[in-house]
């Protein structure tokens, strides 16, 4: 089965095409285009961010279905009622509407099985030009659509490895084929997922077996270091760059608190670090030096409480195996810290996998091909794993 997923649930606008054949999978391309618009203020503007999904999605589209050499010219001409539905469905994004029927007027049916979609949660704008272009797509090529969890992603792209993964035979036959195809992760799984909207503890029993075992009760890790680069004068997204800048010192003399370090539940709680930083940074001269010690200790302060609660949920749950995503996964301090602390195997995907793509949403369709059709899609900005 080959896969076309798409990707827009922040600023990223991704689209990627997977190979899926008997649980090998091979990824055809996953490109990304990151929307820099966003570097000028600092955060994400939700009508912003899906203004310009609408004007890369059929770029992004053009160039994933030539890199997977799978892009054909073709004049042809759309009937009425191709014309009435996709002025339907994609109603409120004129500017995607136009772009994708001059595309499909041009072009072949890509050889493709079905189209994949984050549907949540997300900024809700965002998720719904995706939406709405993958329902588009779905209604013109005829193909199914499969709607997928954006965190669930965040879990399961660990279940690509470099590329491909081969189901791995076991010595006992007749064992379950997900124990060997999935032979990294062994459950019960732990998975912490780190974003810049999301910081959750998740329970995971198997493929699509979740439960949700703490959160944060206020900023997500990720939205700390953005607000934190910003206090710094940094650019946006402030995690990479603090990761960076961090580098530059061994130790740092400023101290700031780790929120609910000591609480004896999975809870996480972020903005009063923030605030931390917001008194800290008061009044002082913000040398370049100091800047990475601030810097140094925003990082580890929430490496700290990050790798503490999971830590102890995993023993807590008699976890086999940790797995981490999102974007701040992506920070290489973070996955040094919990491989050198942690009882168990901890599994991370690539940096360019942890942060947004639509690779993830491929791989979680393919290993949950839970269909729908077009008619009744929705975006669900506050969609949970496990529900
Ligand atoms: O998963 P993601 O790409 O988007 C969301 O679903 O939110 O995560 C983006 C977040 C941003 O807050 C960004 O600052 C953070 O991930 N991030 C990092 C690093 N790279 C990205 N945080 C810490 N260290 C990094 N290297
Ligand atoms: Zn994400």
């Amino acid at each position: 089965m080959r896969i076309l997923a798409i990707e827009t649930s922040c600023d990223d606008t991704g689209i990627a095409i997977l190979e899926e054949n008997k649980g090998a999978f091979k990824v055809l391309t996953n490109i990304v285009s990151s929307q820099t618009i966003h570097q000028n203020y600092g955060g994400v503007f939700p009508m912003m961010a899906k203004r310009e999904h609408q004007k890369n999605l059929v770029p992004v589209l053009v160039s994933a279905l030539g890199e997977a050499k799978l892009v054909e010219t073709k004049p042809q001409e759309l009937d009425d009622k191709q014309h009435k539905h996709l002025t339907q469905i994609l109603e409120r994004e004129q500017e995607l509407l136009s772009q994708l029927v001059e595309f499909l007027q041009t072009h072949k049916k890509p050889d493709i099985d079905a189209i994949a979609v984050t549907y949540g949660p997300g900024l809700e704008p965002c998720l719904w030009v995706g939406v709405n272009f993958a329902r588009a797509l779905s209604y013109a090529w005829n193909l199914p659509l499969i709607p997928v969890n954006h965190i669930e992603a965040h879990i399961l792209v660990n279940f690509l490895q470099n590329k491909e993964i081969y189901p791995v035979k076991s010595a006992k036959s007749g064992a379950a084929p997900e124990a060997q195809q999935f032979n990294r992760v062994k459950f019960p799984a732990l998975s912490l997922v780190v974003s810049g909207g999301h910081t959750q503890l998740i329970l995971v029993k198997g493929v699509g077996k979740y439960k949700i075992i703490g959160e944060t009760r206020d900023d997500a890790a990720g939205e700390c270091f953005d607000k934190c680069a910003k206090l710094l004068g940094l650019g946006y997204p402030g995690g990479s760059i603090i990761s960076k800048i961090a580098l530059e010192v061994t130790e740092s003399p400023v101290h700031l608190p780790r929120p609910m370090f000591n609480t004896k539940d999975y809870d996480f709680s972020f903005s009063g670090l923030k605030t931390a930083v917001l008194h800290e940074t008061q009044g002082k001269e913000i040398t370049p030096e100091y800047v990475k010690e601030v810097s140094y200790e925003v990082q580890q302060a929430i490496i700290d409480v990050l790798l503490k609660k999971t830590l102890q949920a995993a023993a807590d749950f008699k976890a086999k195996t940790i797995i981490l995503g999102g974007g701040v996964s992506a920070n290489q301090e973070l996955r040094k810290q919990f491989a050198a602390h942690a009882q168990v195997p901890v599994i991370f995907p690539e940096p360019k996998l942890s942060t947004d793509n639509a690779l993830m949403i491929a791989v979680t369709a393919a290993l949950r091909p839970k269909k729908k059709r077009w008619q009744s899609l929705k975006a669900n900005a506050n969609l949970r794993v496990g529900k």
